[in-house]
């Protein structure tokens, strides 16, 4: 079973996706999880390039490229021999985030990022998506204080620089998403505490694993 976790900065999927890892593995599930942008090796060379501030002249097509080759890698991989080992694989962002960010976020043409993706994944999409949804002010200030807190303020920082209505723009992306694929992608709020939204997001994927 493939779950991805999508959201805009701050929503918590990292601790999310750590809570729900020891649930399943405590059910006996073997659980791998991964993420993108830097899932694979040549991916985390990749994620540098593109999370670095000092890349800020990067083009948006040169950057779309740049996270389709690191799904392409990491579908190959990481996400399919995973899978096909049995595992139930927890990836951390996906293809909604290049719709919602490049198509959404930069305006870049929806229909053909959905076929660029279809490349990059050769056949391999999400069963199941959990949207955290959080409004972007909340979500941004989570994430500047946990960079400053991790010393990544410049290192990692390209897209918290973006402003407010940019990821205003995302976040309604990903509820377009979430609206045109209401089976797959499923919208938790994100507002509460970790362990509330953990019970909901345990509940959904429970439910579609039938443990
Ligand atoms: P991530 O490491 O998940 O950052 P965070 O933990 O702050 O959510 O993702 C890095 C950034 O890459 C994030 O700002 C979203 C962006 N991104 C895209 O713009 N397009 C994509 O296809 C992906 C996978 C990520």
């Amino acid at each position: 079973m493939f779950i991805t976790f999508e959201g805009i900065e701050g929503t918590g999927k990292s601790t999310q996706i750590e809570l729900l890892r020891e649930r399943l593995e405590a059910r006996g599930r073997r659980v791998v999880v991964t993420c993108e942008p830097g899932g694979s090796r040549i991916g985390a060379e990749l994620r540098r390039v593109l999370l670095s501030l000092e890349n800020r002249d990067l083009t948006p097509q040169a950057e779309l490229f740049l996270y389709l080759a690191d799904r392409a890698q990491h579908v190959a991989q990481v996400v399919r021999p995973a899978l096909e080992s049995g595992a139930v694989v927890l990836s951390d962002r996906f293809v909604d985030s290049t719709v919602a960010y490049q198509g959404h976020g930069r305006g870049m043409d929806i229909a053909l990022l959905h076929q660029l993706n279809a490349v990059a994944v050769d056949g391999l999409w999400p069963q199941l998506t959990i949207l955290l949804d959080l409004d972007p002010e909340i979500g941004l200030g989570r994430a500047v204080a946990r960079n400053t807190r991790e010393g990544k303020t410049n290192a990692e920082g390209r897209f918290e620089a973006e402003s407010l209505a940019f990821h205003g723009r995302v976040r309604q992306g990903f509820l377009d998403l979430a609206a045109h694929e209401p089976e797959r992608i499923r919208v938790v709020d994100a507002a509460g505490t970790p362990e509330a939204t953990a019970l909901v997001v345990r509940e959904i994927v429970e439910a579609r694993l039938a443990l």
